[in-house]
């Protein structure tokens, strides 16, 4: 064992992967000293390593403007990693752990940071000849992207040695818009090419998430029922407790609920959950299947569509926990007449044979009630003929809930009879917790995410034409809200409701509920 590789070997924790191969490199990420690199892409890492999941040797470069030495920034990142990290904070282990850490200091414009940074990957690739791969990571602020894609370029960074990779991960936002999606996947592409490209989504890192598939097709009793014949509607929930604290209000404004999270995440879920079985799990097999989901959201071309199907609207003041907030105008950062939702609620069709008529509910909000994140199927109700005719109590209708995030599990709803002489239904609930099934908590996304990245396989990342397709679908809804002559209203929900009246109403139409979580 090399010296590098025994620095990050584990001498409490034994192995338990069974992933594919991840192989070792070099982890370059831009934008070191931002919270994302703080709260969680190290402490990915560190959690990597304390399982003994981490490929051998692996270094970690930080790239960013402020002047650090190596030991603060090691400082810096050991304080968030005591907080944050998903299996506490080992001082032994982070000791030698951090030592495979360092810091560059450079501006995202200037050609000579990009330059020393190469002469440094170059003496680490000299050191050890296991270091020749490279995994760009770029976590900065998305408007330095342009800039730091042109340094990788201009200093041939883009370029693997020889026998190496070198690859990038791009993080979200990925654009404002088509246009900006379209020109940075441009960018991109003139520097790296589209399969040593990873645009990260976090939610498709998540362990339920990444389960959808197996649940749908290892299984065969979901799949016959999984069309317009059996189920309902579908309904896709994100709720969220905060509201914008640590300044999150200044990019909060500039975006709003549906480009934040409906055109990345909740899109990401909805065709997981909708595709069709892909030919084979190979990331274009999956992505293939993926992306004609998105092609076949009906569009809303016109505000009249817009107004009808979608509802958006903003936290007043309120109360959550039994404490007082904010409404979302008033929240630091957020301009006072801000017209940006915090909550949307849409009814989406997938215009395809197998979804035929069926509604998907898709609502994400800030300042809801709880944190939560599920996706339910809702099958259709029998026939009234024998129990369902409405003297014998409940509603029958089966329910399967998938539970994203916390709890992450599935349930199925089922109708029984109540115990007694009495012919009384109710529904009753088979339950299943990761938790208690498999004895350990989940990895955190961006561990699963990474690995895949460093084993060069892109199933969990956006392709290109994913997000772009997202994007002309968000595009027309946001034109409707911010460019035309009579755009639908915004509403308003008091913090710590369960959102707007009207996204009641919007599934009162079709005679559903939204489902209580
Ligand atoms: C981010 C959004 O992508 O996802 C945030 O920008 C949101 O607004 C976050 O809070 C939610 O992620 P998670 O994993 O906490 O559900």
């Amino acid at each position: 064992m090399s010296e590098d590789e025994s620095l990050l070997v584990n001498p409490f924790r034994e192995s338990f992967s069974s992933r594919q191969h991840p192989q070792p490199c070099v982890v370059v990420i831009f934008g070191a000293t931002g919270d994302l690199t703080h709260r969680k892409l190290v402490p990915a890492i560190y959690n990597l390593a304390f399982d003994g999941d981490l490929p051998l040797p692996l270094k970690v470069v930080g790239f960013a403007r402020r002047p650090k030495t190596d030991e603060e920034f090691r400082t810096n990142l050991e304080t968030l990693n005591r907080d944050v990290s998903r299996q506490g904070h080992d001082d032994a282990f982070w000791e030698p752990f951090s030592q495979s850490v360092s810091y560059h200091q450079g501006e995202f414009q200037d050609v000579e940071a990009y330059r020393s940074l190469a002469r440094r990957l170059d003496a680490i690739y000299r050191k050890n000849g296991a270091l020749g791969n490279r995994l760009f990571y770029l976590a900065s602020a998305p408007e330095f992207f342009d800039d730091i894609l042109q340094g990788l370029k201009d200093s041939r960074l883009n370029e693997p040695v020889s026998g190496c990779w070198s690859r990038v991960v791009v993080e979200k936002p990925f654009g404002t818009d088509l246009p900006s999606a379209q020109h940075l996947n441009q960018v991109v592409a003139q520097t790296f090419p589209e399969e040593d490209t990873y645009r990260i989504d976090h939610y498709l890192g998540k362990e339920t998430a990444q389960n959808l598939m197996v649940l749908r097709f290892a299984n065969t009793i979901f799949e016959p029922l999984w069309n317009q014949h059996h189920i309902e509607c579908v309904q896709i929930t994100c709720s969220e407790d905060l509201g914008m604290e640590g300044g999150r209000g200044g990019y909060y404004d500039k975006s709003g609920a549906l480009r934040d999270m409906v055109q990345n995440h909740l899109l990401q879920l909805l065709s997981l959950v909708a595709m069709e079985p892909p030919t084979d799990l190979s990331a274009d097999g999956v992505r293939d299947e993926k992306v004609k989901v998105i092609r076949s959201l009906r569009r809303m071309r016109d505000p009249e569509s817009v107004a009808a199907n979608v509802v958006r609207a903003q936290y007043t003041g309120g109360s959550i926990a039994g404490n007082e907030v904010a409404g979302y105008r008033e929240e630091d950062r957020v301009h006072p007449e801000s017209l940006t939702e915090s909550y949307v609620a849409l009814r989406l069709h997938i215009d395809t044979w197998r979804w035929s008529a069926v509604p998907f509910y898709v609502r994400m909000g800030k300042r809801l009630p709880k944190k939560a994140t599920e996706i339910s199927i809702h099958f259709k109700s029998p026939p009234g003929v024998l129990f369902n005719n409405g003297k014998s109590g409940a509603k029958n209708e089966n329910v399967l809930v998938i539970r994203i995030q916390p709890d992450e599990g599935h349930s199925l709803k089922i109708t029984s009879k109540v115990p007694g002489a009495a012919l009384r239904l109710e529904s009753v609930k088979m339950d299943f917790r990761y938790r208690t099934s498999f004895g350990k908590a989940s990895p955190e996304a961006y561990e699963r995410l990474l690995l895949d990245a460093m084993a060069g396989d892109a199933t969990l990342f956006a392709r290109r034409d994913e997000v772009e397709e997202a994007w002309r679908f968000i595009d027309e809804i946001e034109k409707a809200w911010h460019e035309s002559e009579n755009p639908p209203p915004m509403a308003d929900y008091p913090a710590g409701s369960w959102g707007p009246g009207t996204a009641d109403d919007l599934l009162a139409e079709g005679g559903h509920i939204w489902r209580r979580l």
